[in-house]
């Protein structure tokens, strides 16, 4: 497999905030509580005639001009996302004609929280086996329309937003892929899902009325789960690699709950100033959650040329997932 790496990185969220103050207005909840159990203060939320697309092209366009390189030099899109703009066509297709990629093809990749680790995964053996030269992965969800406003447990969770990575050959010695881990778990997956909308319950007036279009979940459980896998399989894979979490610059992993986060952080034996977390300003953005705060870690300077970086998730599924990749830009 040849050398590849991650070229460029944009990402766009929507303007708008709603605060924790905001959902003491909506649900029987209180700011200190969510701050406290997830650590979560804002997060983003598209307007009404905002979709997926619209947002996965922003990301994409900011990781293109980044790279000074136009959408036609684009062999392949993966968008990763639980919330497309339909069941189908894809929302990778109209990310390519509306970006205007006209030589890519492109699929969109459901694995819920863990979709940007292996939309990565599979990114990186698209370009390493030598037939693909640009890849863009991008991760964006509108987690606002799955969700249920009248739900204390799950709306104060989520946010909406987008990140791309563009993913091209490396020259030898640059740095770039290194390897990944990725799990799934299919006894879980009644924990976390959005149970109607598919061919299992497709929409009735009773599924509606039932809110059954919106997530559901089993927070606790979920909640453990994550800890120990994320933690686990981010082990694992920097064993396999003969590496320690001390090798590891920064650790980027999926924010769905801050503690999940430090107690995964703990499991590794990493301080937690080599973990990367935003979540106080995003909540969960699901796909969007890694290639956000990627793009955060550049702009701040916590990124370096020569870093190891480690991504990891977990997500509904269950799924799970880890990435090392040496930082190439
Ligand atoms: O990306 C992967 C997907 N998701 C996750 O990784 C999320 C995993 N789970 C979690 O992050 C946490 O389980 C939650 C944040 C969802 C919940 O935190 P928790 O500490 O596990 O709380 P809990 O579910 O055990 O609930 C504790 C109490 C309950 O009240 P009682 O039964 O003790 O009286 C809940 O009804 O907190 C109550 N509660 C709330 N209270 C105020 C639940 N949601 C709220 C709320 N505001 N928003």
């Amino acid at each position: 497999m040849r050398n590849v790496k991650i070229s460029a990185v944009g990402s766009w969220v929507p303007p708008r905030i709603l605060s924790n103050a905001d959902l003491e207005k909506l649900v029987d909840t209180t700011s200190d509580w969510i701050l406290e159990r997830t650590g979560i203060e804002e997060r983003h939320i598209a307007d009404a005639d905002v979709a997926t697309s619209d947002m996965a092209i922003e990301a994409a366009k900011r990781a293109l001009a980044e790279r000074g390189t136009t959408a036609e030099d684009v062999d392949a899109i993966i968008v990763c996302t639980v919330t497309p703009d339909h069941m189908f066509p894809s929302t990778a297709c109209i990310v390519q004609h509306k970006l205007g990629a006209k030589h890519a093809w492109g699929f969109d990749l459901i694995a819920a929280c863990s979709s940007f680790v292996y939309g990565l995964t599979t990114a990186a053996h698209l370009v390493g086996a030598g037939t693909h030269q640009k890849v863009l992965v991008i991760g964006a969800d509108t987690m606002s329309r799955i969700i249920d406003y009248t739900d204390r447990a799950t709306c104060v969770l989520f946010g909406d937003g987008a990140g791309a990575f563009l993913i091209e050959p490396g020259a030898d010695g640059e740095g770039g892929f290194i390897g990944f881990k990725n799990e799934v778990d299919g006894s879980g997956g009644d924990m976390l899902k959005m149970p109607a909308g598919g061919s299992r319950m497709p929409p009735t007036h009773e599924t509606v009325d039932q809110r059954l279009h919106f997530v559901h979940q089993e927070g606790q459980a979920v909640f453990k789960f994550a800890v120990k896998k994320m933690g686990d399989i981010s082990a694992q894979l920097l064993e396999m690699h003969g590496l320690k979490a001390s090798d590891v610059k920064l650790m980027i992993p999926h924010q769905a709950n801050r503690r999940i986060i430090l107690a995964c952080a703990d499991r590794l034996g990493m301080p937690h100033e080599n973990v990367l977390i935003n979540i106080e300003r995003y909540g969960n953005t699901t796909s969007g959650t890694i290639p956000i705060a990627t793009r955060e870690a550049m702009d701040t300077g916590r990124l370096e040329k020569g870093d190891l970086v480690l991504f990891a998730a977990v997500g509904a599924g269950f799924t799970v997932g880890a990435n090392l990749w040496r930082w190439a830009i």
